[in-house]
């Protein structure tokens, strides 16, 4: 996830594109960088670092005179191409004659690199960006506006991007194909940003761009045209929000804007992993699939949210890949003596990469000799230099303390692990394999569906439970490290106590909590041992408690039991658990509000635990 701003205009391009780029840092901020373009020079300066690495940088370099009235700039958080100046953006081909600037993956990067190289092309970079400077530099002709319409057709993937050209100084173009680009009109000026505060001081009069249009910017003048080439007319639609609304996405808080950020989260994380029809690929710069060969055990270490990813690891990898797990709270593991050894593969899962026992336990484990993986979401994270590979998820900057997205994302990406090694292990056929690829890519499309509509059907339900003082959790299978994860979201932001537990557990012990007065959530997808979870279900019923079950879309076996049902979309019972948790944060978020409550912020919380 990236911020990208472009400005055609009038008054000086820099200080509104740096002033942009501050509104859009939150979208990442390991490098940063602008072109800006006048009399026949491009000034292009990039820094590693947020925005103020940035600044620094272009103050020890002179400016352009006159100063330059169009220009693109970026601000970056990585995904192909490690954290350094020459991958940061702007990206240019050799000549420095074309500037784009990129959000998003292009996944067909590779050989479309192999086929510029064959043709004479000389990258600089590791990064898929440079590939669509190059493309559109090795076809420009003079109308930057038809390159890039032709560029696109010839691109896989999911991005939205900028160009400017040195001999167009008067035009930026701008396309876009599932990641946020919106146009911002003024009078005599134009804006083309990856969200609506980056121009919020200059202009609230916007306009959507559709997938797969670009956008033809002029001082003033905006022209839209469709994957034909044919100019679209589009309605202006006038922003209203305040500015502090405007930097969440027009959501009341990070928190929801994160829930509802799920889908792109998902989606960035997994497609260009399952590219193949039956199969996952894994291997990228930072991760060499060889740790994965002759492994004998997986050992997940984390803490909090993140160990409830690896729950979910140990019920995907058992299954699919037939290999034994061991999942540990990383404060348990790194004082235990835990057996480890050069057959196991120890994947330490930290959002941040920086949580103090996360890293303890990967350190122990490495110094036994176990090859080390960090699943992390943060480029350049500590996590990251303490291991043998890294596999990222892609659910951009996270800023709610209330982990949602990129939770999300370490379930896809232990799901992808278990299927890469499942297939490396022969344990499911290429049939069973394809259906699970389709199924992953789905997930994106199934959190959509979930979404709509969602938050009426959960605010109803929080209406009548968000007095409650106890909440139970109940699950089976890979059902369990959801229901974890719905108490842990409500304790943390709601501060009502809550407990989890495998439904099997429930008659030996904290059946006896329950009342009249308790509120018991019930993740009740679609999974072997459903019959048992609806036995429990009316076990607690009995009791009086009111059930809150999480469904699959059409199976109505617990409707007569409970008080409300949320149905998921249909998907395979390994992953259905992942669209139930939505719900659960999405109930835990309505209640932390019916309380007065700041879910962004939860009291004695922080977002990274870097002490232990
Ligand atoms: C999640 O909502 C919490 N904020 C917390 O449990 C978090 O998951 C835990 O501190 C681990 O953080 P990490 O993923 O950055 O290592």
């Amino acid at each position: 996830m990236c911020g990208i701003i472009g400005y055609v205009g009038a008054r000086p391009a820099e200080e509104i594109l740096l002033a942009g780029l501050r509104k859009l840092e939150y979208r990442g901020y390991d490098s940063a960088g602008l072109s800006v373009l006048a009399d026949g020079t491009i000034r292009a300066v990039r820094a590693v670092g947020n925005l103020d690495h940035l600044e620094a940088a272009l103050a020890q370099e002179d400016a352009l005179v006159p100063p330059a009235t169009i220009g693109i700039a970026h601000t970056r958080w990585a995904t192909h191409g490690a954290v350094s100046e020459q991958n940061a953006h702007p990206l240019c081909d050799a000549e420095g004659r074309i500037h784009v600037v990129v959000n998003g993956i292009v996944e067909n990067y590779v050989g479309l690199r192999d086929r510029l190289t064959a043709a004479g092309a000389t990258f600089s970079s590791q990064t898929d960006a440079e590939v669509i400077a190059q493309l559109i530099a090795s076809e420009y002709d003079g109308d930057l506006a038809a390159t890039v319409q032709h560029a696109l057709g010839q691109l896989d993937g999911f991005f939205a991007f900028v160009a400017m050209a040195l001999d167009e100084p008067d035009v930026l173009v701008g396309a876009r194909r599932e990641c946020p680009l919106v146009i911002g009109r003024g009078t005599d000026e134009s804006f083309v940003a990856s969200a609506v505060p980056a121009f919020l001081a200059h202009t609230r009069s916007t306009q959507l761009i559709e997938n797969g249009e670009i956008v033809v910017l002029r001082a003033g003048e905006v022209e839209i045209r469709d994957a034909n080439g044919a100019p679209v007319e589009r309605e202006l639609l006038e922003i209203t929000w305040d500015a502090d609304t405007a930097e969440k996405g027009g959501y009341e808080t990070f928190m929801l804007k994160e829930i509802h950020d799920q889908a792109d989260a998902l989606a960035e994380t997994i497609n260009d992993r399952t590219v193949r029809r039956d199969g996952v690929d894994l291997a990228e710069e930072c991760f060499d699939e060889s740790l994965l060969e002759g492994i004998e055990r997986v050992v997940f270490v984390a803490c909090g949210t993140a160990y409830h990813a690896g729950l979910m690891g140990r019920y995907a990898i058992e299954e699919w890949a037939e290999l034994p797990v061991e999942v540990d709270v990383a404060s348990e593991y790194r004082y235990r003596n835990p057996l480890v050894g050069p057959r196991d593969l120890v994947v330490g899962i930290s959002q941040s990469g920086e949580t103090a026992d996360t890293l303890g336990a990967m350190r122990v484990a490495r110094e036994r000799g176990a090859r080390v993986v960090a699943l992390t979401n943060v480029m350049g994270s500590q996590a990251t230099r303490e291991c043998d590979g890294v596999l990222y998820t892609r659910a951009g900057l996270e800023i709610g303390v209330a982990a949602t997205k990129t939770f999300v994302a370490q379930l896809a990406v232990v799901y992808l692990l278990a299927l890469r090694l499942a297939e490396l292990r022969g344990t499911l056929s290429a049939e069973r394999r394809a259906e699970l690829v389709a199924a992953l890519r789905r997930l994106p499309q199934n959190v959509e569906e979930l979404l709509d509509g969602l938050d009426e059907q959960v605010d109803q339900i929080s209406q009548w439970c968000w007095q409650a003082n106890f909440f139970l959790y109940i699950g089976r299978h890979a059902g369990v490290p959801i229901a974890l994860e719905g108490a842990l979201k409500l304790k943390e932001i709601s501060y009502i106590s809550t407990d989890a537990y495998a439904a099997g557990e429930m008659k030996h012990g904290p059946i006896a909590m329950l009342d009249e007065h308790t509120p018991v959530v019930a993740v009740a997808t679609t999974s072997p041992v459903l019959t048992k979870v609806v036995n429990n279900i009316q076990e607690v019923a009995a009791r009086g408690a009111k059930v809150i079950a999480m469904t699959t879309a059409g199976d109505h076996t617990v409707d007569a039991h409970v008080k409300a049902t949320v149905p998921v979309p249909a998907s395979d019972p390994m992953l259905e658990p992942l669209l139930a948790v939505i719900p659960l944060q999405l109930l835990a978020y309505k209640i932390a509000m019916r309380r007065g409550l700041n879910p962004d912020q939860p009291r004695n919380l922080a977002k990274t635990v870097t002490v232990e």
